[in-house]
């Protein structure tokens, strides 16, 4: 397994300091994510669906975290409002300090770039764009230079071991590689949150397995928490902390003691 700081990447250590730097976003380092009673109702036909009741959950810098739970029970949705793609009916959610419910589009858009790397269960990737332009993609909407772009790219895609890939179009991909460049576009950026939706839903045994390492190395050596919604018990087992949502409830928080 590659150690991201064999390979020259920032250590967790220097990585603290870049982040201390931004405390113009008003940074909790203690706390990443915190909801407090937090819930939604999707208004849907006659009979409103409840796919999120009173969730209080707290998150701080490094957590290796799982949702699970039956399907329905709210686990994309509570991603979703994270990550603010999607607003709560009550409760809220704060996100490095700031509350997700009350920030404007601008600067929603501005957490989501800067701070929060997504990995969504089809990848989403451009089908038009080659590996190398859809991991640099989330770079040009922070407006990196050129050659720290290139850097970065280079080095995302060497973590998730693509590095001769860097060509080659989704279509050309398999699954587990697809999903891996969807991973490396998540870090790319060095974020401080990473969410991921399903990440192993359709990989086998051997891509699980790498994605995962992949996942946990990156965990240990930059810091990024990882947030991840899954029924995997291949995912489930390298989980440090397992909440398990039921009807939109948590109904168990356990956290493995190392
Ligand atoms: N946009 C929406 N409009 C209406 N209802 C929705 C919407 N999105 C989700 N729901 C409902 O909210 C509930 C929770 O859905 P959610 O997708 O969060 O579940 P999940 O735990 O991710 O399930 P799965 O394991 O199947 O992915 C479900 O009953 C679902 O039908
Ligand atoms: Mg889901």
């Amino acid at each position: 397994m590659t150690r991201f700081s064999e390979i020259g990447i920032v250590s967790p250590v220097s990585r603290r300091v870049d982040r201390s730097k931004g405390n113009e976003d008003n940074m909790d380092m203690k706390e990443l994510i915190r909801t407090v009673d937090l819930t939604k109702i999707y208004p849907s036909g006659e009979q409103p669906i409840t796919a999120l009741r009173d969730v209080n959950l707290v998150f701080t810098p490094g957590e290796f975290a799982g949702l699970v739970g039956p399907s329905g029970s709210g686990k994309t949705t509570l991603l979703n409002i994270v990550g603010s793609l999607d607003t709560p009916t009550s409760g809220s959610v704060e996100v490095l300090g700031g509350k997700i419910e009350k920030l404007s589009h601008k600067k929603a858009a501005e957490l989501r770039n800067r701070h929060i790397g997504f990995i969504f269960q089809t990848f989403n990737l451009l089908p038009v764009y080659t590996v190398y332009e859809n991991v640099e993609f989330p770079l040009l909407l922070l407006g990196m230079k050129a050659a720290a772009r290139r850097k970065a790219v280079r080095d995302a895609l060497a973590w998730v071991g693509l590095a001769d890939r860097e060509k080659s179009r989704p279509a050309q991909l398999s699954g587990g590689q697809s999903q891996r460049v969807a991973i490396a576009r998540a870090v790319v950026k060095k974020p401080d949150l990473v969410l991921d939706d399903e990440p192993t839903a359709n990989l086998d045994a051997e891509n699980s397995h790498h994605i995962l390492e992949t996942m946990k190395a990156i965990n240990r050596d930059l810091g990024t928490t990882f947030l991840f919604s899954t029924h995997d018990d291949k995912v489930i087992r390298h989980l440090r902390r397992k909440i398990t949502l039921i009807d939109g409830r948590v109904a168990a928080d356990e956290t493995k003691t190392a």
